[in-house]
């Protein structure tokens, strides 16, 4: 989801912590989890999901009736570019889902795009129901199973101008849309997802003196979504990367509860859960914060989870060490082909994987499923390597017993990251901008032989 006007910060506030100096995660505890299919000798348990994983706004293009198309678009706006036409996988999603067949992968993440199918409140769009039908059918026949989340980012502008997730009608509003969409086509997906990362943009605020660093990217946030506000002659303008999180908790958290009742009450045996945003959070030294902050970051979500939904979705992409009071953070040994300055490159750790399914799962007490993880380089040998080593990671935690349902590599294709626009590169196959042709990266052939052999 997007954690837009925070990422400059981010990155500060991380190399203040002195997290640069990155270290290996210390052992996770061992504990068995509830009995998990057997997976000796490198292999997954037979039909394990190997996928990857997009989000409508971020691929499809011209979402113009979203909240973020909005702000993209005004002054002063926190994005560096706008989405504009995206990958166009709004009319080449057959393309999309064809290549990831022929990558070697047997499943396929991607969103719903809210403000497309209830362009006005209560109005939904035979249409555009019609043609998410044809892009789970297209998934079918290319032997695909389609996960489907229902909000990742992007609300309908209608919803964002009613204050969003600070309205109290907000839980309502979206389980609504979930019943609508469930019940057109709950029956043919595989895995339901309510709201992508409803906690990422309080996942780094977490860490003791956070707000110093974000203080600037909250102000700039603000002032954008108060322009919209002011433009739109509205009391109060909301989208996910509003500042003010804590005031959209309740109604986000009532929004799952509320969507996963609708989802089951459409489709009692399709499962449904949530994905949260974890990052590995490890002690650098004695009287390190790390379990604290782990609280503040996702406690409230994990009760959440306990009380509504089959399943976790973990999304993983980085491990911080933090210290203790006053202390220094050891060295931690490069990674391979990664540059020293490349900050995101480096907090990549593929061993967070194994760390946050277990301490998900371990929290929550339910199974998990690995929605989202990946590497931000341009060097995809990086990327080949990374893959390698975090489906080893996934690996070590299901043969300690951790039930991990899948591991959705993030992303397919190169896409719109958010308010960093098309700079950051995550994908499997890169995307040409102007003729928008998709070109499978080596790291694609390495996902692919995995998943083909089911093996590591
Ligand atoms: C995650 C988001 C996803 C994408 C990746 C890089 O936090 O869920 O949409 O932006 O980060």
């Amino acid at each position: 989801m997007t954690s837009f006007g925070a990422t400059l910060d981010r990155r500060s506030l991380i190399a203040g912590t002195g997290a640069a100096a990155l270290t290996v995660a210390l052992p996770a505890g061992a504990e068995p989890g509830p009995a998990a299919p057997a997976s000796a000798g490198g292999r997954f348990p037979e039909a394990f999901r190997w996928g990857a994983a997009t989000a409508a706004h971020q691929i499809e293009g011209n979402n113009v009736n979203s909240d973020l198309w909005f702000l993209e678009n005004i002054t002063p706006t926190t994005f560096i570019e706008r989405s504009g036409d995206a990958c166009d996988s709004y009319h080449r999603f057959a393309g999309d889902i064809a290549l990831a067949a022929k990558i070697g992968l047997n499943a396929y993440r991607f969103s719903i795009e809210w403000s497309r199918i209830e362009p006005s409140p209560g109005h939904f769009s035979i249409a555009l129901i019609d043609y998410y039908k044809r892009v789970i059918a297209t998934c079918h026949q290319h032997g695909i199973r389609p996960a489907v989340t229902f909000f990742h980012g992007t609300a309908p502008l209608w919803f964002a101008e009613r204050a969003g997730w600070f309205n109290p009608d907000a839980p309502a509003l979206f389980a609504r849309f979930c019943d609508r969409a469930a019940r057109a086509f709950g029956a043919d997906i595989d895995l339901a997802f309510t709201i992508n990362e409803p906690q990422v943009n309080e996942v780094f605020r977490a860490i003791p003196g956070a707000s110093t660093y974000f203080a600037k990217a909250d102000a700039a946030s603000l002032a954008m979504h108060q322009a919209a506000a002011h433009d739109l002659d509205v009391p109060e303008f909301q989208s996910s990367g509003h500042p003010d999180f804590a005031r959209a908790r309740p109604q986000m958290i009532a929004g799952h509860e509320q969507a996963c009742a609708a989802i089951k009450a459409a489709h009692g045996r399709l499962p449904v859960g949530v994905t949260l945003s974890v990052t590995d959070f490890q002690p650098a030294n004695e009287g390190s914060p790390y379990l604290a902050v782990r609280q503040a970051a996702y406690g409230e979500w994990i009760e959440a989870i306990k009380r509504a939904g089959d399943f976790t979705g973990v999304q993983s992409y980085r491990m911080v060490r933090l210290p203790g009071p006053g202390a220094a953070l050891p060295p931690m040994p490069p990674m391979p082909f990664a540059r020293p300055g490349d900050l995101q490159a480096n907090l990549a750790r593929p061993e967070a994987v194994a760390n946050t399914l277990e301490y998900i799962h371990q929290a929550t007490g339910k199974p998990v499923i690995m929605t989202e993880n990946g590497i931000e380089t341009e060097n995809d040998q990086l990327r080949c390597w990374f893959i390698g080593e975090a489906v080893k990671s996934l690996h070590s935690a299901m043969a300690r017993g951790i039930p991990v349902l899948g591991y959705y590599h993030w992303s397919l294709i190169d896409n719109f990251e958010w308010n960093r626009g098309y700079k950051p590169k995550y994908g499997l196959c890169a995307v040409d901008r102007e003729t928008f042709v998709r070109t499978p990266r080596p790291s694609a052939a390495v996902l692919g032989r995995i998943a083909r052999a089911n093996a590591i």
